[in-house]
């Protein structure tokens, strides 16, 4: 079986560089966060309501068109449900971080994440959902764990298709739907591992005024609360491939919706805020071409231009640029990333890991081979859950 992981990876990353990031631009807003977060929703109406409304045409498809149907019905029910939500919400216990699963195989590190998730159950911070390739005979979790009862339901995935995007719009709205507290949505593979407790990263991404670079602005300083919200997502927009990459389905098939110039690059694992998982689910305009099948599988990476390209051409600004996602391209094969062993984890390997020049820490890592896992189970209180 082919890994998830290695076909998300881009040969590209380790040497191109990256997008902006460090605007400055503040929101004057209530500092009660789910007031704030309506507000901000307001002006994106427009956009949920392609969802709602039918679409006038058939669109072309590659993806069977009975896929496609089921999934449109999903995203318009979930942007439809995320409108109702608007005026009902303002009585949320608090912001969740929904951490959405993509696998092909087995979720590998499921012990690791039940301890991440351990201690922090009863104060539901966050949602678990998972998207499990059904072709891939994967053994359903036993009850009692985290991951029992949060499968949704799922469609083969596959390399180098847009089956990817798919999956993970899937994960997007079926945590639009089912929560309306879920305003992080951080997406992992069953190759990923936390590099901090979950309440460091909760803190990190939900209340820090200092975590985020981009952000860590002298107002949010002076008012000592959050007064803005970034989605994590790398967003390249110079590399020798990229050229390649955006005529890999014909010169001119990706226009007019995308010029050259707004095509970007960027790594699948990326944690969006919510009025951004609802841009992705209500898209039809970019995903009627990025669906489209490539004339050549090694230049072809829909799952790592459809993101980074749709949010950059809707609000570059709301994009740190950078994702939280730690991952080694030194030696790469193949357009794989290091794939680390056990004989290379340890607690010092899990502080360089951390180590980031654009937030505070990186929150996640990969890529590391099923059988790191008793390694880690070894190492975790000390030097993984330790902060
Ligand atoms: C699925 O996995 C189980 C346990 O890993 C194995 O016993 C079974 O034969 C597999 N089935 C198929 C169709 O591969
Ligand atoms: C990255 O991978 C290379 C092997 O490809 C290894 O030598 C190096 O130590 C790794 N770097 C980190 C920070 O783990
Ligand atoms: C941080 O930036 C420096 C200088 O560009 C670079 O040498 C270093 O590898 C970067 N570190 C990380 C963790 O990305």
């Amino acid at each position: 079986m082919r890994s998830l992981n290695s076909s998300l990876s881009s040969k590209d990353s380790s040497r191109i560089e990256r997008g902006g990031g460090e605007d400055q631009m503040c929101y004057r807003a209530s500092p009660f966060l789910i007031s704030f977060t309506l507000l901000l929703s307001l002006p994106f109406l427009f956009l949920l309501l392609p969802c709602i409304l039918p679409p006038l045409f058939p669109l072309p498809d590659t993806i069977s068109p009975a896929d496609e149907l089921d999934d449109l019905s999903v995203l318009r029910r979930a942007s439809a449900s995320s409108l109702s939500h608007l005026s009902s919400s303002s009585s949320s216990p608090s912001l969740k971080i929904a951490f959405l699963f993509l696998t092909n195989s087995d979720l590998h590190f499921s012990p690791l994440w039940q301890r991440f998730f351990r201690d922090d159950r009863s104060r539901s911070l966050f949602n678990i959902y998972v998207h499990a390739d059904p072709s891939a005979n994967i053994s359903l979790p036993p009850a009692g764990s985290v991951f029992h009862g949060r499968f949704i339901p799922s469609k083969r995935t596959s390399r180098a298709s847009p089956k990817l995007i798919s999956a993970t719009r899937r994960l997007l709205a079926a945590a639009i739907l089912d929560d309306p507290a879920n305003f992080y949505f951080a997406v992992l593979s069953q190759y990923c591992i936390p590099l901090h407790s979950l309440e460091y990263v909760y803190r990190s991404l939900v209340t820090s005024t200092t975590f985020d670079s981009s952000i860590a602005t002298a107002e949010s300083a002076q008012h000592g609360v959050r007064l803005r919200y970034n989605s994590y997502i790398e967003v390249i927009d110079r590399s020798p491939r990229l050229w390649k990459r955006y005529i890999a389905r014909g010169r001119y098939v990706m226009l007019p919706e995308v010029p050259f110039d707004k095509f970007r690059a960027g790594s699948q694992f990326f944690t969006l805020i919510r009025r951004h998982a609802l841009m992705v689910i209500c898209d039809r305009s970019l995903w009627k071409k990025f669906k489209l099948p490539c004339y050549r599988e090694d230049t072809c990476f829909p799952e790592e231009h459809y993101f980074p390209t749709l949010l950059s051409m809707v609000d570059r600004r709301g994009l740190t640029g950078y994702t939280l996602t730690a991952v080694n391209w030194t030696g790469t094969v193949n357009g794989h990333p290091h794939t680390y062993g056990p004989s290379e984890v340890s607690p010092e390997l899990i502080q360089r890991l951390r180590a980031s020049n654009h937030s505070e820490s990186y929150l996640f890592a990969r890529k590391f081979s099923p059988d790191c896992l008793a390694k880690f189970m070894e190492i975790t209180d000390n030097a993984i859950f330790e902060e």
